[in-house]
């Protein structure tokens, strides 16, 4: 069986005072997370501590990093390492998101860098890929992504990806309101496993979650997360208001 997770990216929203009570309120709605279910909050670095802190002791709640650098440690001014979050207990990190490989211009070589440093200090990327609206409507979707997956994922090891969590986030349906269908996204999904499969087997493609995000709300998570290929999802917007993510954790598959 697969980890089914619910997984907020916070993005670089909320103050030091708004982000503890947002996680808080989140405690207080004291969702229902059965063993194999997951919650994982990915904060901005200066938060990492304290939302740790926070959620201790509460069974199913990990925090997570929203990105960490390519090299291991050195004069990289303003940078965070895998080594400091592993340091802090930091169990998660998401490598890769389309804002990162858009703003910051990340390379698929540099985000294989970061997927070894991250499995060097044991802590499992959230490896994000997704293709442009220009993809999805002139394209091939599903071949873009495979590109993203062969470019960074496929020199890791069997037993490393066996340790991954892949979230599909097609670009287009990043805050925009527009998710992709349920059939769209399930296709995607499908594909991803198909991907892995063929590289890796089918025992280790079972076994990795693949996330959907793009728009999740706690309205349409439920439609969304039906599906036999979506274990869950990566939420932005909505996982910044306690009640609606909780309804999106709530809606998790059993
Ligand atoms: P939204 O849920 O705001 O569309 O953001 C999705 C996302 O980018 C999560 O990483």
């Amino acid at each position: 069986m697969r980890k089914k997770i619910a997984a907020a990216n916070w993005k670089m929203h909320l103050n030091w005072d708004e982000a503890k009570e947002l996680i808080k309120q989140l405690l207080d709605q004291n969702p229902a997370i059965p063993p194999l279910h997951q919650v994982i909050i990915a904060v901005p670095f200066p938060y990492l501590g304290m939302a740790a802190q926070l959620i201790s002791g509460r069974s199913g709640f990990a925090i997570a990093a929203q990105n960490c650098y390519h090299k291991s440690s050195g004069a990289y001014t303003g940078e965070v390492s895998s080594s400091m979050l592993a340091s802090m207990a930091i169990r998660y990190c998401i490598i890769g998101h389309s804002e990162r490989r858009k703003y910051q211009q990340e390379t698929p070589a540099q985000l294989s860098e970061k997927l070894q440093l991250c499995f060097s200090q044991a802590i499992t990327p959230i490896f994000c890929c997704g293709e442009p609206l220009t993809i999805r409507e002139n394209g091939d979707p599903c071949d873009y992504v495979r590109s993203q997956l062969s470019d960074s994922l496929f020199p890791l090891t069997p037993e490393q990806i066996a340790q991954l969590i892949i979230a599909y986030e097609p670009i287009w349906a990043i805050g925009t309101g527009k998710t992709a269908s349920s059939a769209q996204a399930q296709e995607m999904h499908l594909a991803i496993r198909n991907y892995l499969t063929s590289t890796y087997g089918s025992v280790i493609a079972e076994a990795i979650p693949i996330l959907y995000g793009g728009s999740v709300k706690g309205n349409n998570a439920d439609a969304i997360f039906t599906n036999p290929d979506i274990d869950g999802g990566l939420v932005g917007g909505a996982s910044l208001n306690a009640v609606e993510f909780t309804a999106i954790i709530n809606a998790l598959p059993q």
